[in-house]
């Protein structure tokens, strides 16, 4: 049998095993290309392109997952570290049964050096994704201290073990939260950042701090994609969103009414100076927003070293109400939501100017809300419970 690409990982396992702690790492699930030597010479369509070996940071995480099946489908090869505190390794189980290929997991804190030392110097990425890291604006205004000791550590000692390891491009899982509540809509990527909630004001040190290293070391080159609303699911429903409970977003709330875990929605704001009176946002399904990612890695392929930042949004501002109106229609069930007074830091509206993703990254997001709420109920139809369904 041809050798695996990650051949290496068994002796971690074995080290695992043995209870080696200071490795911080165990891996759960390995070698899934171990068919062929590069699983992704299967893959029809994919010979020409250029191949990536992606390490992906909580890639078992909602955005995390849909990326680890685009990255496949695209024949990239993908390890995923992710310390599974915050996702389930049952996501890629899910994954591996969408592509056919399993992607390496490793268990490991991305805070600890041992851990990513060790899946670096086993996979020998050329480029990282960084989805890794705590959330929930709730709990960052509550706890502010965990989020910035959290996600700046994270992201710290990532772009060490990058530069120890010698890899020098990345893309950062970003938020349009750095935009806070702007003057001028729809927002592009020039206007003044002001987060207005501690886990906004990581996003934005994290971004300054990826930012320094680049224009320290010309050998290094980042993407900053500011998401703006990722919802949805992949069309199979088999990955999907599986918060916390109760869930913190509009989407997983109102797929939980769907499946009768909730009684009803809290409607959270109705006097907002909209059409309709609640907010407006832009909603983009977690596909979309996983191939902007692709064109971001390729755009880096050609570019030269900086940090390059693009929001990645439709363009569409919806409103609580009209989403809840796609949803009773795809769903055919009733939906019903109570009137709630407003969530404390919630802004009235807020949805992106895409265009210089589509000028410069070749990208635009193509789903519809129908597809967004399709595809998003097939996942909750199918595990009304998440992964332990
Ligand atoms: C929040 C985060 C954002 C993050 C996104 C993930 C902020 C302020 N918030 O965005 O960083 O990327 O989640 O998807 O930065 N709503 C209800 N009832 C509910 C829940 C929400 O009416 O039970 C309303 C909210 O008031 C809001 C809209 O639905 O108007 C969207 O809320 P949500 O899904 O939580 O997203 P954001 O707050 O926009």
């Amino acid at each position: 049998m041809a050798t695996p690409p990650f051949g290496c990982f068994d002796v971690i396992r074995v080290m695992a095993a043995l209870r080696i702690r200071a490795l911080s790492i165990a891996v759960m699930t390995s070698l899934g290309m171990a068919k062929g030597s590069y699983g992704f010479n299967m893959v029809a369509g994919v010979h020409d392109r250029h191949v990536e070996k992606v390490l992906v940071t909580g890639g078992a995480g909602f955005v995390g997952s849909h990326m680890c099946v685009a990255l496949l489908e695209a024949g990239h090869e993908v390890a995923v570290i992710d310390s599974l505190e915050n996702s389930s390794s049952v996501a890629l189980d899910a994954v591996a049964e969408i592509t056919g290929q399993r992607p390496v997991l490793v268990v490991g804190d991305c805070r600890h050096r041992s851990a990513l030392d060790q899946v670096m110097s086993c996979m020998r990425p050329s480029v990282v994704l960084h989805f890794a890291g705590l959330k929930s604006v709730a709990e960052s205004v509550v706890d502010p201290l965990r989020y910035y000791r959290h996600n700046f550590q994270t992201t710290a000692q990532l772009l060490a073990a990058m530069k120890r390891n010698e890899v020098f491009r990345i893309v950062f899982s970003s938020s349009a939260t750095v935009y806070g509540d702007p003057e001028v809509l729809p927002v592009s990527e020039t206007v003044q950042t002001q987060p207005a909630n501690p886990y906004g004001a990581t996003k934005l040190l994290v971004e300054q701090m990826i930012a320094d290293v680049v224009r320290a070391d010309s050998r290094w080159s980042a993407v900053l994609l500011r998401y703006f609303n990722p919802v949805g699911a992949h069309r199979s429903g088999l990955i999907g969103e599986d918060p916390t409970h109760p869930p913190a977003n509009l989407m997983p709330y109102l797929l939980q009414v769907a499946v009768g875990r909730y009684d009803a929605l809290p409607l959270c704001g109705t006097d907002y100076p909209t059409p309709d009176g609640t907010a407006l946002r832009d909603y983009i399904h977690v596909m979309d927003l996983a191939e902007g990612h692709l064109a971001a890695m390729e755009y880096l392929q050609g570019a030269s070293s900086g940090t390059y930042t693009f929001n990645l949004g439709t363009g569409r501002a919806t409103s609580v109400l009209e989403l809840i109106g796609v949803m009773r229609e795809v769903t055919g069930l009733e939906l019903p939501y109570v009137q709630h007074e407003r969530r404390s830091g919630d802004v009235a509206a807020l949805w992106a100017d895409p265009s210089k993703a589509k000028r410069e990254l070749g990208w635009v997001a193509n789903r519809s809300l129908a597809d967004m709420c399709r595809d998003g109920w097939a996942w909750q139809s199918k595990h009304p419970n998440g992964y332990c369904s």
